[in-house]
């Protein structure tokens, strides 16, 4: 039995200053002064009481690439960000494309006991884009969702049978929408800085003119489609108007996608080497008007862990992807809370209460009697400096390397279990 003292409890439809009793895997009370005579107290006095995030895209590499992260590593990353629930993409080697495969990411989840980690398996088989992969044998086997991430489905006809089927499946199709023959062998954002850096550039169609057709074949196939790592202004609008005309698309971005812009490659910082990659001023305000208005269901990380020997190549060879689990909470609260863009129970939707239900996780995303005691406890007065030599991921290739920010994760609760971060 865990009760949370004098705790500002944030949840998406609001905040409340009270207590919360767990006992067992569950919330059983929340009002003020509850008394509970064996119970481990955790006096909250000044800090914010979430729900535990829940990162619907994340890369933890296992199997097969386990030098840049693994099931403990990144489960531990996870609960260090205050994410009690991650997603894992199924982009590994081999790819997460059948039920043995899911089944044994369930079994590494449940052996090291950190966040919990669903996986997510492929939408083709090997992630080849041609023939889809076992649906049902992986939702079987605990697949959360589907996606062949790191990867678009180029095949429009093989997008639309795989959306077909994932609505046939009741699992949801999460799109890394790219047209690979726009971004080509591109590196950054086409536009100056692409230029100015001699670095080859990737137009801003290459994600918005695969968003429209991912969301027109969702329509067609009346189908739930949630677009991956939103990063362009177009994106946003297609979205935006897609949801008026009532498709179901749902749709995230990622903390660096608010928090910095294409500058960043200007010193030539593989970090800053993302797909999609960084974008302009406009793109970055734009993405904010989005998650303002709510166009923007979900702040994912892409926590996407390389090696120091891999990112540390010219800026051509380097891998794509920033690490993020540990970094998400302090940059959205620091980028857009403290500049009142957003409120503390906007933060909680957008980090707990809409992943969990874009993936019908129905027992978790909120405190409330009765939910899942996943809870995650956050000091706002915090101010410091990352820095990636206390990462518990592996992956040190961080873009928020050096930056100060504010707020940091101070306690984590899993099913009721104080974990130490
Ligand atoms: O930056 C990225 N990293 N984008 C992707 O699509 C894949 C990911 C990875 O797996 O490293
Ligand atoms: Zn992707
Ligand atoms: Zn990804």
């Amino acid at each position: 039995m865990i009760l949370l003292k004098n705790a500002t409890v944030v949840n998406a439809g609001g905040m409340q200053q009270t207590d919360v009793l767990t006992d067992g895997e569950i919330i059983t009370r929340i009002a003020p002064n509850i008394e509970c005579f064996g119970a481990e107290v955790i006096d909250c006095d000044g800090k914010l009481v979430f729900p535990g995030f829940i990162d619907m895209h994340c890369h933890l590499r296992e199997p097969g690439q386990t030098h840049k992260e693994d099931i403990r590593s990144g489960s531990l990353a996870a609960l260090a960000g205050g994410y009690t629930t991650v997603c894992c993409m199924p982009n590994t080697d081999p790819p997460i494309d059948n039920g043995g495969a899911v089944a044994y990411i369930r079994k590494r989840s449940a052996e090291c006991g950190n966040a919990d980690v669903l996986p997510v398996g492929c939408i083709t088989r090997g992630q080849k884009g041609e023939e889809l992969a076992e649906f049902g044998h992986m939702k079987a086997q605990g697949a959360i969702a589907v996606s062949d991430d790191g990867l678009p489905v180029d095949s429009g006809a093989v997008m639309l049978n795989a959306l077909k089927y994932a609505k046939t499946f009741g699992l949801t199709l999460l799109s890394h929408s790219e047209d690979k023959s726009i971004s080509g062998n591109g590196v950054v954002n086409a536009g100056e800085n692409a230029t100015a850096s001699g670095l080859r550039g990737i137009p801003k169609a290459a994600e918005s003119a695969a968003v429209a057709r991912d969301v027109l074949l969702a329509e067609e196939a009346g189908a739930r489609l949630h677009v991956c790592h939103v990063s362009t202004a177009e994106s946003v609008d297609i979205i935006r108007q897609a949801k008026k005309r009532g498709v179901k698309v749902t749709c995230e971005t990622c903390p660096h996608y608010f928090a910095a812009t294409d500058d960043e490659i200007l010193s030539y910082n593989t970090n800053a080497k993302i797909n999609p990659p960084l974008r302009g001023e406009r793109d970055v305000d734009a993405i904010v008007q989005g998650i303002a208005d709510g166009t923007i269901d979900v702040i994912a990380t892409d926590h996407a862990p390389h090696h120091f020997d891999e990112k540390n190549k010219e800026f051509d060879y380097a891998p794509f992807g920033t690490v993020g689990l540990e970094t998400a909470f302090s940059v959205a609260y620091t980028r857009l809370v403290l500049t009142e863009t957003i409120k503390l129970s906007d933060l909680c939707r957008l980090m707990s209460a809409a992943p969990a239900s874009i993936l019908g996780l129905t027992d978790r995303g909120r405190i409330e009697v009765g939910a899942r005691a996943d809870m995650v406890i956050v000091d706002p007065d915090d101010e410091y400096t990352v820095d990636t030599a206390y990462f518990k991921s592996k992956g040190k290739n961080s873009l928020f390397d050096g930056w100060r920010l504010n707020g940091s994760v101070v306690g984590v609760i899993v099913k009721g279990e104080k974990k130490q971060i």
